[in-house]
């Protein structure tokens, strides 16, 4: 399938990971809801004609929220890409010094567009806010970086984006726990709350008490949910799996995150996705599962875990 890729940039972003997902998710005539939107790649690939959409970070929310209202569009975001390029292609200290104003203007009055800039000039991709909530990723030092086939790039991006949004695609900047509730037995919910235990800043602490709180939302409700979650990695297993998400599906899958191009910063972990109903083990998952396990995987398993049965596992290459 042809992944619809979202302007804004984030580490975690699940694009890789979307046809998985999409495979697993069964199909259904209600809702998607999707209480963790992040970038919103998941969403914005879901083809669900009515959505419910939520982060905790509003100024995601504003940004999807303007290209849904026309407030943003893809000509807007061209012509404020050209000239903020230019003023970052001719500014002093090799960029930084406009790359700095726009920081600190976002930083002051939220511009949308300027949050836009920030994604897409700062390092690696990458999205955090400090304690104040102020943005606080480096420059990525490249001044020449909103080149024409940038700029056109990241156009097509919103276009594409804006096509996506459909008109009742709800947006929302709540807890997720104001969102759950919300579903109806038909929806789908997706979660992709952080990770327990790995990074954290201003719109993601997570600790293990909201961990909790999701799993007995999931449990209690009547929807089908489907969460993302991380399995085990080369040094440790995930303890929320055990303590919390044991007693429903797992299906699992290695896979590579990139923190900056150098091959010693790939990071493998076996990713996971927790299901409250039963994955079709014949539906074609574009070879994503196969149905035994892997030899590490069943030793690591037979380490670590009394309650896996062979019919709640599959195990993906
Ligand atoms: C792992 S990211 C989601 C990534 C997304 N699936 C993607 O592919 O881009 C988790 C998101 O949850 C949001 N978040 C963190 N804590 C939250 C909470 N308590 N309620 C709702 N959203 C929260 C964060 O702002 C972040 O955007």
């Amino acid at each position: 399938m042809k992944v619809i890729v979202p302007p804004i940039k984030s580490q975690g972003i699940k694009t890789k990971l979307v046809p998985w997902i999409k495979a697993v998710v069964p199909k259904s005539e209600g809702k998607w809801i999707e209480p963790f939107l992040g970038t919103g790649v998941v969403a914005f690939n879901s083809g669900f004609e009515s959505a419910i959409l939520n982060d905790t970070n509003p100024h995601i929310v504003e940004f999807y929220k303007k290209i849904q209202s026309g407030e943003i569009t893809p000509l807007r975001v061209r012509q404020y890409l050209e000239e903020e390029g230019e003023n970052l292609r001719i500014a002093g200290d090799n960029g930084y010094e406009h790359f700095r104003l726009i920081r600190d203007r976002f930083n002051t009055n939220f511009d949308s567009l300027d949050f836009l800039f920030l994604s897409r000039a700062g390092f690696n991709g990458m999205m955090r806010f400090n304690k104040k909530g102020e943005w606080n990723i480096p420059f990525c030092k490249k001044p020449e970086r909103f080149s024409k086939s940038y700029v056109t790039k990241i156009v097509n991006q919103v276009a594409k984006i804006q096509r996506a949004i459909k008109s009742n695609y709800n947006f929302y900047n709540k807890e997720f726990s104001e969102i759950i509730p919300l579903a109806a037995e038909n929806d789908i919910i997706y979660c992709d709350p952080p990770y327990y235990g790995r990074y954290v800043d201003y719109y993601n602490g997570w600790t293990e008490e909201d961990e909790k709180l999701l799993f007995m939302q999931l449990k209690e409700t009547k929807a089908k949910f489907v969460l993302s979650t991380w399995h085990h990695n080369d040094y440790r297993s995930n303890e929320m799996i055990e303590k919390y998400w044991n007693q429903f599906n797992i299906i699992t899958k290695d896979h590579f995150y990139h923190s900056g191009g150098k091959i010693e910063n790939r990071r493998s972990v076996v990713e996971a996705l927790v299901c409250n109903f039963k994955v079709d083990k014949n539906i074609d998952l574009h070879n994503h599962i196969v149905e035994k396990r892997s030899k590490q995987l069943k030793l690591f398993l037979e380490h670590t875990s009394t309650n896996h049965s062979d019919s709640k596992l599959v195990v993906t290459e």
